[in-house]
């Protein structure tokens, strides 16, 4: 069989970067190589040039693609038969879906009730075991940990070195994209594995553009400094009290001369429903969190900025409705009625600043 591929696979693109060998199995679904989008609207508020890196183009619509092409491959190199994590959607839906492609089991634990729907159903359809854990994320990597330290499962959290080796393939191709220029960057920090590996893939390329980290208001240890208990936002992904790329989140915003701040839950959403409704740009609000920050805080100074767009918003469509359901103009079919609810006065827009 002639096996026609159309892109290369993320591992093949950046292989000199990445700790595989040449015969080494590769997993792949065509990952990376996301567009770079132009901010308009957002640039003009801002006053500067700012750009969407949209992560949710991977194919599982999160930045999670890069890191488990080659955690799976990696745990397939070395003979697993199962890999495991802890998560709040993204990484389950991720693993699910490489462990399919690889043909070998996957398990996910996720918070009861606290996962997108989005993300549980590409979970579920991808086969995986989905344990759903009455208590948090934060236990939830707690458990997982000692399980894989008494079982043979490959754990596919961003503890896992190649997590953090593959997605920091992201960095590479902003600078390739931006041809190094590039002043700041602003992304969401959750768990802290995404902003350690943009710094780690923005310093083996030489370069050193300011990181401004993201936390929600209501999850938000890196900036209390402390661990939250009961971490609580509408940003699903992100609600997280003890990361465990902490130190090395923390590290990395403060070689590059960045910070970590927060936002809050409301900022989030303004920021969510004005990427939607003026830019086009439908993220999931752990996403929107990276706009939220740079519209709060100002790009201080910098002319050029990247905010990542983590996770496509389609991953949650109870917070879009939660927030637009009001738009939907009911129509008898009928021409008169028709004309009405389409030439009619706007039913609340997207944009509105009230939920
Ligand atoms: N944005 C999205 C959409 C995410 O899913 C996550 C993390 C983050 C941002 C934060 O990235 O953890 O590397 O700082 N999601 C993890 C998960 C925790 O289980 O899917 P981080």
């Amino acid at each position: 069989m002639t096996i026609v591929s159309t892109r290369p696979s993320l591992i093949d693109r950046w292989r000199e970067h990445l700790p595989f060998e040449p015969d080494d199995p590769v997993v792949s679904l065509s990952e990376g190589a996301t567009p770079l989008v132009f901010a308009p609207v957002i640039s003009e508020l801002v006053g500067t040039e700012v750009y969407f890196k949209t992560e949710g183009a991977n194919p599982t619509g999160s930045f999670k693609d890069r890191g488990m092409t080659c955690a799976v491959s990696a745990a397939v190199r070395d003979g697993a038969k199962a890999v495991i994590c802890a998560s709040t959607g993204n990484t389950a839906a991720s693993a699910a879906a490489y462990a399919a492609r690889a043909g070998i089991t996957c398990a996910v634990i996720v918070p009861e009730g606290k996962i997108a729907m989005g993300k549980l159903a590409q979970t579920l359809i991808h086969g995986a075991r989905v344990v759903s854990l009455q208590g948090s994320f934060d236990e939830g990597l707690e458990l997982v940990r000692t399980l894989v330290a008494e079982h043979p499962i490959s754990l596919v959290n961003s503890l896992n070195e190649y997590r953090i080796e593959g997605q920091k393939t992201a960095a590479f191709e902003l600078l390739e994209d931006l041809s190094g220029d590039l002043d700041l960057l602003c992304i969401p920090v959750g768990n802290a594995g995404n902003i350690t590996s943009y710094w780690r893939g923005f310093r083996e390329m030489g370069a050193s553009p300011r990181l401004f980290g993201f936390q929600a208001a209501g999850a938000a240890p890196l900036v209390l400094g402390h661990p939250v208990e009961h971490p609580d936002t509408v940003a699903s992904a992100i609600r997280i009290g003890k990361p465990v790329r902490g130190e090395d989140a923390l590290t990395a915003a403060a070689e590059s001369g960045g910070t970590i701040r927060t936002v809050s839950d409301s900022e989030i959403l303004d920021a969510y429903k004005l990427m939607a409704a003026k830019e086009g740009m439908f993220a999931e609000p752990a996403s929107a969190s990276s706009v939220a920050g740079l519209l709060k805080y100002g790009a201080d100074g910098a002319r050029r900025v990247v905010c990542v767009l983590t996770g496509r918003g389609l991953k949650d469509p109870e917070v879009a409705l939660s927030v637009t359901r009001d738009a939907v103009i009911p129509c008898p079919v009928e021409i008169g009625a028709m004309e009405e609810a389409v030439l009619g006065p706007p039913r609340e827009p997207a944009t509105a600043a009230s939920q």
